[in-house]
Protein backbone atom coordinates (compact mmCIF):
# COMPACT_ATOMS: atom_id res chain seq x y z
CA UNK A 1 0.00 0.00 0.00
CA UNK A 2 1.40 3.61 -0.97
CA UNK A 3 1.84 5.90 2.37
CA UNK A 4 -0.85 7.99 3.07
CA UNK A 5 0.21 11.97 1.75
CA UNK A 6 0.12 13.87 4.94
CA UNK A 7 0.08 17.92 5.76
CA UNK A 8 0.95 19.70 8.43
CA UNK A 9 -0.28 23.00 9.12
CA UNK A 10 0.77 24.90 11.90
CA UNK A 11 4.08 22.80 11.85
CA UNK A 12 6.33 25.33 13.74
CA UNK A 13 3.97 25.29 16.93
CA UNK A 14 4.18 22.58 19.90
CA UNK A 15 1.52 20.51 18.56
CA UNK A 16 2.94 20.72 14.91
CA UNK A 17 6.43 19.40 16.43
CA UNK A 18 4.81 16.61 18.27
CA UNK A 19 2.64 15.62 15.33
CA UNK A 20 6.03 15.91 13.22
CA UNK A 21 8.34 13.72 16.00
CA UNK A 22 4.75 10.47 15.71
CA UNK A 23 4.74 10.89 12.78
CA UNK A 24 8.26 10.38 11.52
CA UNK A 25 7.24 6.64 12.80
CA UNK A 26 4.17 6.15 11.25
CA UNK A 27 5.48 3.50 8.74
CA UNK A 28 1.87 4.54 6.49
CA UNK A 29 2.22 8.09 6.38
CA UNK A 30 5.09 10.19 4.08
CA UNK A 31 4.94 14.04 5.10
CA UNK A 32 4.74 16.22 2.23
CA UNK A 33 4.15 19.93 3.64
CA UNK A 34 4.65 21.64 6.67
CA UNK A 35 3.02 25.27 6.91
CA UNK A 36 3.01 28.27 9.46
CA UNK A 37 2.21 31.72 9.25
CA UNK A 38 3.16 34.05 6.45
CA UNK A 39 6.44 34.86 8.61
CA UNK A 40 7.75 31.90 6.63
CA UNK A 41 8.31 33.91 3.48
CA UNK A 42 11.72 31.83 2.76
CA UNK A 43 11.94 28.54 2.92
CA UNK A 44 13.42 27.28 6.27
CA UNK A 45 14.41 23.93 6.62
CA UNK A 46 12.26 22.04 9.47
CA UNK A 47 15.59 21.18 10.67
CA UNK A 48 16.84 24.46 11.20
CA UNK A 49 13.61 25.08 13.01
CA UNK A 50 14.11 21.86 14.92
CA UNK A 51 17.59 20.57 15.03
CA UNK A 52 15.94 17.25 16.44
CA UNK A 53 14.81 15.77 13.19
CA UNK A 54 17.94 16.72 11.02
CA UNK A 55 18.92 13.32 8.49
CA UNK A 56 15.00 12.47 9.10
CA UNK A 57 12.78 14.86 7.49
CA UNK A 58 13.76 17.13 4.81
CA UNK A 59 11.04 19.82 3.86
CA UNK A 60 10.56 23.11 4.26
CA UNK A 61 8.24 25.03 6.40
CA UNK A 62 6.25 27.50 3.98
CA UNK A 63 4.58 30.17 4.55
CA UNK A 64 0.41 28.77 4.50
CA UNK A 65 -0.92 28.25 0.98
CA UNK A 66 -4.79 26.47 0.86
CA UNK A 67 -4.36 25.37 -2.44
CA UNK A 68 -0.75 23.73 -2.15
CA UNK A 69 -2.52 22.08 1.45
CA UNK A 70 -5.21 20.58 -0.36
CA UNK A 71 -2.72 19.42 -3.46
CA UNK A 72 -0.24 18.27 -1.41
CA UNK A 73 -1.80 15.68 0.94
CA UNK A 74 -4.47 13.06 1.20
CA UNK A 75 -4.84 13.94 4.52
CA UNK A 76 -4.23 17.29 6.58
CA UNK A 77 -3.35 18.12 10.44
CA UNK A 78 -4.89 21.85 11.29
CA UNK A 79 -2.66 22.78 14.37
CA UNK A 80 -3.52 26.41 13.80
CA UNK A 81 -4.56 29.21 16.08
CA UNK A 82 -8.61 28.86 17.25
CA UNK A 83 -10.63 30.79 14.57
CA UNK A 84 -8.04 29.89 11.34
CA UNK A 85 -9.49 26.10 10.51
CA UNK A 86 -13.00 27.20 9.87
CA UNK A 87 -11.55 29.03 6.87
CA UNK A 88 -9.58 26.52 5.72
CA UNK A 89 -11.92 23.16 6.47
CA UNK A 90 -14.77 23.86 3.91
CA UNK A 91 -12.44 23.91 1.00
CA UNK A 92 -10.37 20.50 1.80
CA UNK A 93 -13.46 18.60 2.81
CA UNK A 94 -14.78 19.51 -0.83
CA UNK A 95 -11.77 18.31 -2.37
CA UNK A 96 -12.30 14.84 -0.39
CA UNK A 97 -9.33 15.44 2.28
CA UNK A 98 -9.45 13.67 5.38
CA UNK A 99 -8.97 16.63 7.44
CA UNK A 100 -8.11 16.50 11.77
CA UNK A 101 -8.12 19.89 13.15
CA UNK A 102 -7.10 20.29 16.61
CA UNK A 103 -8.28 23.36 17.21
CA UNK A 104 -11.61 24.03 18.64
CA UNK A 105 -12.95 25.50 15.57
CA UNK A 106 -15.53 22.32 14.76
CA UNK A 107 -15.96 21.33 18.58
CA UNK A 108 -19.30 23.02 19.44
CA UNK A 109 -22.44 21.82 17.59
CA UNK A 110 -24.29 25.14 18.83
CA UNK A 111 -22.62 28.09 16.41
CA UNK A 112 -24.14 30.33 18.68
CA UNK A 113 -21.54 29.34 21.57
CA UNK A 114 -18.62 30.48 19.97
CA UNK A 115 -18.96 34.21 20.31
CA UNK A 116 -19.16 33.75 24.08
CA UNK A 117 -16.21 31.04 24.53
CA UNK A 118 -14.25 31.93 21.64
CA UNK A 119 -15.03 35.32 20.73
CA UNK A 120 -15.85 35.01 17.24
CA UNK A 121 -18.68 34.31 15.06
CA UNK A 122 -18.65 30.55 13.29
CA UNK A 123 -17.20 31.23 9.38
CA UNK A 124 -18.61 27.60 8.66
CA UNK A 125 -21.75 26.93 10.87
CA UNK A 126 -23.15 24.87 8.29
CA UNK A 127 -20.66 21.97 8.86
CA UNK A 128 -20.75 21.93 13.09
CA UNK A 129 -24.06 19.74 12.81
CA UNK A 130 -22.78 17.40 9.74
CA UNK A 131 -22.99 13.60 10.67
CA UNK A 132 -19.49 13.82 8.65
CA UNK A 133 -17.94 15.71 11.29
CA UNK A 134 -16.77 13.74 14.46
CA UNK A 135 -15.53 14.78 17.99
CA UNK A 136 -12.31 12.62 17.98
CA UNK A 137 -12.32 11.50 21.75
CA UNK A 138 -10.92 7.67 20.25
CA UNK A 139 -12.20 5.53 23.17
CA UNK A 140 -16.00 6.76 22.69
CA UNK A 141 -16.68 7.65 19.13
CA UNK A 142 -14.71 4.74 17.87
CA UNK A 143 -17.05 3.87 14.86
CA UNK A 144 -17.97 7.37 14.04
CA UNK A 145 -14.69 8.55 13.57
CA UNK A 146 -13.30 5.37 11.54
CA UNK A 147 -16.47 7.26 8.80
CA UNK A 148 -16.00 10.10 9.18
CA UNK A 149 -14.28 13.30 7.18
CA UNK A 150 -13.17 15.89 9.64
CA UNK A 151 -12.29 15.03 13.20
CA UNK A 152 -12.38 17.81 15.74
CA UNK A 153 -10.04 16.51 17.66
CA UNK A 154 -10.90 16.97 21.36
CA UNK A 155 -9.03 19.87 23.88
CA UNK A 156 -6.27 18.35 26.53
CA UNK A 157 -8.45 19.45 29.45
CA UNK A 158 -11.29 18.30 27.82
CA UNK A 159 -9.99 15.12 26.95
CA UNK A 160 -8.83 14.49 30.67
CA UNK A 161 -11.69 15.39 32.55
CA UNK A 162 -14.39 13.26 30.21
CA UNK A 163 -12.11 10.01 30.03
CA UNK A 164 -12.23 10.88 34.28
CA UNK A 165 -15.81 11.06 34.44
CA UNK A 166 -17.86 9.93 31.11
CA UNK A 167 -18.05 6.36 33.00
CA UNK A 168 -19.38 7.59 36.28
CA UNK A 169 -22.05 9.76 33.91
CA UNK A 170 -23.41 6.93 31.87
CA UNK A 171 -23.50 4.54 35.00
CA UNK A 172 -25.71 7.42 36.60
CA UNK A 173 -23.49 7.82 39.70
CA UNK A 174 -22.97 10.78 40.04
CA UNK A 175 -24.95 13.19 42.56
CA UNK A 176 -26.89 16.45 40.87
CA UNK A 177 -24.55 15.69 37.76
CA UNK A 178 -22.36 18.08 39.00
CA UNK A 179 -18.43 18.02 38.99
CA UNK A 180 -15.85 20.23 40.25
CA UNK A 181 -12.73 20.55 38.58
CA UNK A 182 -8.91 21.46 39.35
CA UNK A 183 -6.85 21.26 36.39
CA UNK A 184 -3.06 21.78 36.27
CA UNK A 185 -1.56 21.75 32.91
CA UNK A 186 2.25 22.65 31.67
CA UNK A 187 2.70 26.11 29.98
CA UNK A 188 2.78 24.76 26.90
CA UNK A 189 -1.26 24.21 26.75
CA UNK A 190 -0.96 27.91 25.85
CA UNK A 191 1.15 27.24 22.43
CA UNK A 192 4.29 28.83 22.00
CA UNK A 193 4.83 32.16 23.64
CA UNK A 194 8.47 32.64 24.76
CA UNK A 195 7.16 35.46 27.45
CA UNK A 196 5.07 33.19 28.86
CA UNK A 197 7.62 30.52 29.42
CA UNK A 198 9.38 33.24 31.31
CA UNK A 199 6.40 34.63 33.30
CA UNK A 200 5.80 30.59 34.28
CA UNK A 201 9.47 30.28 36.23
CA UNK A 202 8.82 29.19 39.60
CA UNK A 203 5.09 29.62 39.26
CA UNK A 204 1.34 28.85 39.29
CA UNK A 205 -0.85 30.68 37.31
CA UNK A 206 -4.82 30.37 37.85
CA UNK A 207 -6.35 31.71 34.18
CA UNK A 208 -9.86 31.75 33.04
CA UNK A 209 -11.54 30.29 35.87
CA UNK A 210 -14.92 28.91 35.45
CA UNK A 211 -14.33 30.53 31.85
CA UNK A 212 -12.10 28.35 29.82
CA UNK A 213 -13.57 27.32 26.16
CA UNK A 214 -13.04 23.64 27.33
CA UNK A 215 -16.33 23.79 29.21
CA UNK A 216 -18.68 23.99 26.93
CA UNK A 217 -17.19 20.85 24.98
CA UNK A 218 -17.22 19.28 28.06
CA UNK A 219 -20.60 19.42 28.99
CA UNK A 220 -21.62 19.18 25.37
CA UNK A 221 -20.22 15.56 25.18
CA UNK A 222 -21.62 14.56 28.52
CA UNK A 223 -24.98 15.67 27.46
CA UNK A 224 -24.38 13.67 24.03
CA UNK A 225 -22.48 10.43 25.63
CA UNK A 226 -25.01 10.05 28.77
CA UNK A 227 -28.06 11.85 28.49
CA UNK A 228 -27.12 14.30 31.23
CA UNK A 229 -27.24 17.81 31.53
CA UNK A 230 -24.40 18.26 33.59
CA UNK A 231 -22.57 21.27 35.47
CA UNK A 232 -19.33 21.88 36.55
CA UNK A 233 -17.15 24.23 38.37
CA UNK A 234 -13.17 24.28 36.28
CA UNK A 235 -9.98 26.03 37.72
CA UNK A 236 -7.39 25.82 35.44
CA UNK A 237 -4.01 26.64 36.28
CA UNK A 238 -1.02 27.03 34.24
CA UNK A 239 2.17 24.95 35.76
CA UNK A 240 6.21 25.89 35.83
CA UNK A 241 6.67 22.98 33.70
CA UNK A 242 6.49 22.42 29.67
CA UNK A 243 4.27 19.36 29.17
CA UNK A 244 1.79 17.48 31.19
CA UNK A 245 -1.48 18.07 32.48
CA UNK A 246 -3.14 16.55 35.61
CA UNK A 247 -7.06 17.37 36.22
CA UNK A 248 -8.30 16.46 39.97
CA UNK A 249 -11.91 16.21 39.64
CA UNK A 250 -14.33 15.93 43.09
CA UNK A 251 -17.07 14.65 42.62
CA UNK A 252 -20.31 13.25 44.81
CA UNK A 253 -21.42 10.19 44.45
CA UNK A 254 -23.30 7.18 47.12
CA UNK A 255 -22.05 4.52 45.07
CA UNK A 256 -19.71 2.30 46.58
CA UNK A 257 -16.11 1.85 45.48
CA UNK A 258 -16.74 -1.23 43.90
CA UNK A 259 -19.63 -0.23 41.69
CA UNK A 260 -17.38 2.85 40.46
CA UNK A 261 -14.56 1.26 39.65
CA UNK A 262 -16.54 -1.36 38.03
CA UNK A 263 -18.36 1.47 35.59
CA UNK A 264 -14.47 2.14 34.61
CA UNK A 265 -14.00 -1.30 34.15
CA UNK A 266 -17.05 -1.83 31.51
CA UNK A 267 -16.28 1.34 29.52
CA UNK A 268 -11.97 0.67 29.68
CA UNK A 269 -11.13 -2.62 28.24
CA UNK A 270 -7.53 -2.80 27.47
CA UNK A 271 -8.75 -4.32 23.64
CA UNK A 272 -11.46 -1.08 23.74
CA UNK A 273 -9.06 1.46 25.68
CA UNK A 274 -5.73 0.84 24.61
CA UNK A 275 -4.45 3.93 26.10
CA UNK A 276 -6.61 4.35 29.14
CA UNK A 277 -6.03 2.55 32.47
CA UNK A 278 -7.80 2.80 36.10
CA UNK A 279 -6.08 2.07 38.93
CA UNK A 280 -8.21 2.19 42.71
CA UNK A 281 -6.11 3.72 45.76
CA UNK A 282 -3.35 5.78 44.19
CA UNK A 283 -2.91 8.17 41.59
CA UNK A 284 -0.80 8.92 38.86
CA UNK A 285 1.95 11.22 38.55
CA UNK A 286 2.87 13.82 35.37
CA UNK A 287 6.53 11.19 34.78
CA UNK A 288 3.85 8.75 34.42
CA UNK A 289 2.36 10.21 31.51
CA UNK A 290 4.33 12.09 29.27
CA UNK A 291 5.79 11.95 26.10
CA UNK A 292 3.40 9.36 26.25
CA UNK A 293 -0.30 8.55 24.22
CA UNK A 294 -1.36 7.21 27.52
CA UNK A 295 -4.38 8.69 30.43
CA UNK A 296 -3.76 7.28 33.35
CA UNK A 297 -6.74 7.82 36.05
CA UNK A 298 -6.97 6.86 39.71
CA UNK A 299 -9.29 7.17 42.07
CA UNK A 300 -10.47 7.43 45.69
CA UNK A 301 -13.25 7.26 47.60
CA UNK A 302 -14.09 9.16 51.39
CA UNK A 303 -17.28 6.93 51.97
CA UNK A 304 -18.31 9.36 55.27
CA UNK A 305 -17.96 12.81 52.73
CA UNK A 306 -19.31 10.22 50.12
CA UNK A 307 -16.89 11.86 47.50
CA UNK A 308 -15.32 10.51 44.71
CA UNK A 309 -11.72 12.13 43.94
CA UNK A 310 -10.77 10.88 40.28
CA UNK A 311 -6.95 12.18 39.36
CA UNK A 312 -6.87 12.07 35.26
CA UNK A 313 -3.20 12.20 33.91
CA UNK A 314 -1.84 12.78 30.42
CA UNK A 315 0.38 14.68 28.06
CA UNK A 316 -1.36 18.25 26.54
CA UNK A 317 0.99 17.23 23.52
CA UNK A 318 0.24 13.60 23.02
CA UNK A 319 -3.02 12.26 24.35
CA UNK A 320 -4.02 15.92 24.86
CA UNK A 321 -2.92 16.89 21.03
CA UNK A 322 -1.02 15.31 18.79
CA UNK A 323 -1.69 11.76 19.92
CA UNK A 324 -5.06 11.36 20.44
CA UNK A 325 -4.98 13.18 16.83
CA UNK A 326 -3.14 10.61 15.52
CA UNK A 327 -5.08 8.08 17.01
CA UNK A 328 -8.28 8.83 14.85
CA UNK A 329 -6.05 9.33 12.08
CA UNK A 330 -5.35 5.84 12.59
CA UNK A 331 -9.42 4.41 13.08
CA UNK A 332 -10.49 6.67 10.11
CA UNK A 333 -7.76 4.88 7.70
CA UNK A 334 -8.27 1.30 9.60
CA UNK A 335 -4.57 1.20 10.76
CA UNK A 336 -4.70 -0.62 14.04
CA UNK A 337 -4.95 2.54 17.00
CA UNK A 338 -1.92 2.25 18.38
CA UNK A 339 0.44 2.68 14.87
CA UNK A 340 3.05 5.37 15.89
CA UNK A 341 2.00 5.57 19.22
CA UNK A 342 3.74 3.08 21.30
N1 LIG B 1 -0.56 23.09 23.14
C1 LIG B 1 -1.44 22.20 23.57
O1 LIG B 1 -1.27 21.58 24.64
C2 LIG B 1 -2.68 21.89 22.77
C3 LIG B 1 -3.49 20.83 23.17
C4 LIG B 1 -4.65 20.55 22.44
C5 LIG B 1 -4.98 21.35 21.37
N2 LIG B 1 -4.19 22.39 21.04
C6 LIG B 1 -4.61 23.24 19.91
O2 LIG B 1 -3.74 23.03 18.82
C7 LIG B 1 -3.60 24.25 18.10
C8 LIG B 1 -2.12 24.59 18.03
O3 LIG B 1 -1.66 24.75 19.36
P1 LIG B 1 -0.12 24.98 19.71
O4 LIG B 1 -0.02 24.89 21.17
O5 LIG B 1 0.73 24.12 18.85
O6 LIG B 1 0.04 26.51 19.25
P2 LIG B 1 1.37 27.28 18.88
O7 LIG B 1 2.55 26.64 19.56
O8 LIG B 1 1.09 28.72 19.14
O9 LIG B 1 1.50 27.05 17.31
C9 LIG B 1 0.62 27.65 16.38
C10 LIG B 1 1.05 27.27 14.98
O10 LIG B 1 0.17 27.90 14.05
C11 LIG B 1 0.93 28.73 13.15
N3 LIG B 1 0.12 29.87 12.78
C12 LIG B 1 -0.32 30.88 13.57
N4 LIG B 1 -1.11 31.71 12.86
C13 LIG B 1 -1.15 31.22 11.60
C14 LIG B 1 -1.78 31.64 10.39
N5 LIG B 1 -2.55 32.72 10.34
N6 LIG B 1 -1.61 30.88 9.28
C15 LIG B 1 -0.83 29.78 9.29
N7 LIG B 1 -0.19 29.35 10.40
C16 LIG B 1 -0.36 30.05 11.53
C17 LIG B 1 2.17 29.09 13.94
O11 LIG B 1 3.18 29.43 13.04
P3 LIG B 1 4.30 30.54 13.28
O12 LIG B 1 5.54 29.82 13.69
O13 LIG B 1 4.46 31.13 11.94
O14 LIG B 1 3.78 31.50 14.31
C18 LIG B 1 2.45 27.75 14.63
O15 LIG B 1 3.01 26.85 13.71
C19 LIG B 1 -4.41 25.31 18.86
O16 LIG B 1 -5.66 25.47 18.29
C20 LIG B 1 -4.53 24.70 20.23
O17 LIG B 1 -5.66 25.14 20.94
C21 LIG B 1 -3.03 22.66 21.69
Amino acid sequence: MPPIRVAIAGATGYAGEELIRLLLNHQHVRLTYLAASAKWERSTSVSEVFPRFAGRLDLPIESLDPARLAASADAVFLALPHGESMRLVPSLLKAGKRVIDLAGDFRLRDPSLYPQWYAFDHAAAEWLSRPEVVYGLSEFHREEIQRAKLIANPGCYATSVLLACLPLFAAKLVEGDQILVDAKSGFSGAGRKPELAADMAENLRPYKVNHHQHMPEITQEIHQMTGRTSRMAFVPQALSIERGLISTLFIKTRAPLEAVAEAYRVCYTPEGAPFVTVRVGSFPQLRDVVETNDCQIGLSYDAAMELLIVMSALDNLTKGAAGQAIQNFNLMHGFPETTALR
